[in-house]
């Protein structure tokens, strides 16, 4: 395990293309292996996440080449997956194993799927108890909660579930087993969450009916996506907001993000940083494929300390612990709720981004469901020894924390960022 020093720069500028989305990539890669005939992908994200589903689509038959940036998948429909010959490694995304969970759940072979460990001590029920419920076979330690999971595809029915939380990955994972279902699925409750599966099956011939109250799909009459989705996959906002609130936070600072996804179910943290007043501007907006981008601009800016909860939550899950760090360096108190997901993630997050934020100084007090933060008034952190205890997202927040404390922070184990943003340490140093 390596480590990283950094100390705070004196101004930070730049222009910087953020790497194509991790969920978009994930699924353009899934949804096109079972579409009929080639699609091609471009600015595809080469983290080490959507490698592990490039790998384990590959080892389920499908032809898949890439080189950098670039991908190009041969679907060949659910009914021409290959049974692996050995156990589907997802690393460390939870993506990839829920959502491949789901799609051969109703395909005809075996397979188990597992992953590091700390996939491996995520929860997994939330996926197998209604995969169950619709005719699958599935099981896996601690009575199917906990990878490695096993499924043997079944027949499918049908049906309807109310999602008791707001998850894309368990959405996801239901709508790609329902392809193969015997029925119409319809899904209620909490289905408020990232829609790039929902946009991406239209696109490919499906018959989906999305309103707020409920999803339905329809599943096609041969278990395969009758269009295969050439795209161009828009840049990640989630790595974009590393860059969004290093510049509010820094004194002397403008960064401009390019051609970002701004879908509104992922741009939460934009939201909030307005609301904290920061100075935001959007231009160039555009639509790409099924979704919306545009670049974005933030400058320094005085911060004042929000709440954050409900229907929010779900829109910036991921940006919480960089936010957190926003909320560190703002006047007044930010308090974080509804967000128990956190614990639920690479790490738990609330316990692990609540350590940091006291070692930088900060009076911070976890909850059941998120934190009260005090904030400090501006750019006033406290250098210190922090890990990302292997966790992507904590490692890049830690650095943006880096770019407003005194003396020296060291990083542990930042390779982690490899994880979702494999050029992130490059770009840092670019912007000083
Ligand atoms: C993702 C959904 C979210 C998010 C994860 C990616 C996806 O997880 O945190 O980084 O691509 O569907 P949940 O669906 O578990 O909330």
């Amino acid at each position: 395990m390596s480590s990283i020093s950094l100390t705070a720069p004196r101004r930070l500028r730049g222009t910087v293309h953020v790497p194509g989305d991790k969920s978009i990539s994930h699924r353009a890669v899934i949804l096109n292996a079972v579409a009929e005939g080639p699609a091609r992908i471009t600015n595809f994200l080469p983290g080490a996440d959507c490698l592990s589903t490039i790998a384990c689509v590959r080892a389920l038959g499908v032809a898949v080449e890439h080189e950098g940036a670039e991908v190009q998948v041969s679907g060949v429909g659910l009914r021409g997956l290959r049974e692996p010959a050995d156990v589907l490694d997802c690393g460390n995304s939870g993506t990839t194993l829920r959502l491949l969970t789901g799609l051969l759940a109703g395909a005809p072979l075996f397979a188990v799927l597992t992953g590091d460990a700390s996939l491996r001590s995520r929860p997994q029920r939330r996926i197998v108890a209604p995969l169950r419920a619709l005719g699958a076979w599935l099981d896996g330690r601690d009575h199917g909660d906990r990878a490695p999971l096993a499924v043997r595809g079944a027949r499918l029915q049908g049906g309807s579930y109310a999602l008791p939380v707001a998850s894309a990955q368990v959405k996801s994972a239901l709508l790609l087993a329902a392809l193969a279902g015997e029925g119409p699925l319809t899904l209620t409750g909490q289905i408020a969450s990232r829609d790039h599966t929902e946009r991406m099956l239209r696109a490919m011939g499906i018959d989906l009916h999305v309103s707020p109250e409920q999803i339905v799909l329809y599943p096609p009459t041969h278990p395969l996506l009758p269009y295969p989705l050439s795209l161009r996959v828009p840049g990640d906002p989630s790595s974009a907001a590393f860059w969004w609130v290093a510049a509010a936070i820094h004194p002397d600072a403008e960064l401009t993000t390019v051609g970002v996804c701004l879908n509104p179910t992922r741009t939460g943290a934009l939201d909030v940083l307005r609301a904290m007043g920061a100075t935001v501007e959007i231009s160039d907006e555009r639509v790409e494929g099924s979704e919306p981008v545009g670049n974005v601009t933030v400058r320094s800016s005085a911060l004042r300390g929000v709440t954050i909860g409900g229907d929010l939550i779900p829109r910036l899950i991921d940006e919480i612990p960089v936010l957190a760090v926003a909320a560190a360096c703002a006047e007044g108190d930010t308090l974080i709720s509804d967000a128990q997901e956190l614990r639920a993630k690479e790490t738990d997050r609330i316990a692990t981004v609540a350590a940091g934020l006291t070692a930088l100084g900060v009076s911070v007090e976890p909850t059941a469901d998120g934190m009260s933060i005090v904030g400090r008034g501006g750019p006033a952190l406290v250098g210190a020894e922090l890990h990302s205890h292997g966790d992507h997202r904590l490692a890049m927040a830690w650095a943006i924390a880096a770019l407003v404390a005194s003396g020296a922070t060291v990083i542990h184990d930042p390779e982690a960022v490899a994880v979702s943003y494999p050029g992130f340490w490059e770009t840092l140093a670019e912007v000083q």
